[in-house]
């Protein structure tokens, strides 16, 4: 691999230097730094003439500050004859402005997919898309990797009974269907809406059983927790036995963390395609850490090899364990 570089910006610096271990290399060293006004300055440390570059950067909040990071790295990188640049965004900013709701509206995700282009990316790699059609924003290459193979195989280490998986609003209904043919388990959704002009939201029925259940939450995104948390109390008041949440992406604004700790919620679980600030951490959150992943997607990457047969072995342990 004597041609692969892996960089890393400042938004998630773990998962990059977690990444490189497991592929037994060193980080391309960089100076990322802001000037008084705020302004980013990027210089890369050493040559990468002719090397397939895999930058790490999540656009994870500040997304603005993370993102506009990302483009000048790969701007100084185009200039310093690169065979190819890779930017890997383990979390995808801005994924949840996708489409035109309303008159006068942006599709800002749609905005991002073309700067990032622009800058020069020949390829992205991303997890769990908000919504898969995203990846249709996008002309160059994308890998918008799924997740549900690790976060179904820690769900069986749990050894939980009778469980449902729910989708906390009708949009995660999809993604929780899939979870449970998987896990051969039923599903509810919750009927969620936000109030008028507001972030606040709205539960109010359960299509589905749940009543004296141990209940799986998935989704993709946390951001303030009202989703997850309205959605877990609902549940609980309805006579759900016991609540799990699993989430691909910890955005955790305002006073998320404050919410889920008094959540009726027994555990909960991200990835850490955004990194987890050690103040954010509660007993009751885990990380499972998908750099192992990462490493050997970047590994086939470079090399040209397919991802199918990642997948085929991870849902073949899947069964074997589910036949124990
Ligand atoms: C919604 O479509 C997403 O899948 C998440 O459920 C949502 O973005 C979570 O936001 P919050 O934590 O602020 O309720």
């Amino acid at each position: 691999m004597e041609h692969l570089k892996i960089i890393a910006g400042t938004a998630n610096r773990s998962l990059a230097e977690e990444v490189a271990k497991n592929l037994k290399m060193k980080l391309t060293p960089a100076e990322i730094k802001r000037f008084p006004d705020g302004e980013i300055y990027v210089h890369i440390l050493e040559s990468v003439r002719g090397c397939d570059v895999y930058v790490i950067q999540p656009t994870s909040p500040d997304g603005n500050q993370n993102l506009m990071e990302l483009l000048i790295m790969v701007d100084a990188l185009k200039r310093s004859s690169p065979n190819k640049i890779i930017a890997v965004i383990p979390y995808f900013g801005y994924c949840r402005q996708d489409r035109k709701a309303k008159a006068r509206e942006p599709i800002t995700a749609k905005l991002v997919a073309k700067m990032i282009e622009t800058a020069g990316v020949d390829r992205v790699i991303t997890f769990d898309f908000h919504v898969a059609q995203i990846q249709g924003f996008f002309d160059i290459h994308s890998d918008n990797l799924d997740l549900i193979p690790h976060i179904v195989q820690h769900i069986l280490g749990r050894k939980l009974k009778d469980i449902v998986i729910v989708a906390p609003d009708v949009g995660g209904a999809s993604r929780a269907r899939t979870y449970a043919k998987v896990l051969h388990a039923p599903i509810a959704i919750i009927d969620k809406r936000r109030a008028e002009g507001t972030r606040k939201v709205i539960v109010e029925n359960i299509i589905g059983d749940i009543k004296g259940k141990t209940c799986i939450i998935i989704d993709d995104i946390i951001d303030t927790a009202g989703t997850i948390t309205e959605a877990a109390s609902l549940l609980k008041q309805k006579g759900a036995k016991e609540i799990y949440v699993y989430a691909t992406h910890a955005v955790l604004s305002g006073n998320a963390i404050e919410k889920i700790k008094n959540a009726p919620i027994r555990e909960i679980v991200f990835t850490n395609t955004i990194e987890l600030p050690k103040g954010k951490m509660l007993p009751k959150i885990k990380v499972l850490s998908v750099g192992h992943f990462l490493a050997e997607t970047i590994r086939r990457n470079y090399g040209g090899m397919p991802m199918g047969i990642v997948y085929d072995s991870m849902y073949k342990k899947i069964q074997e364990t589910m036949k124990k």
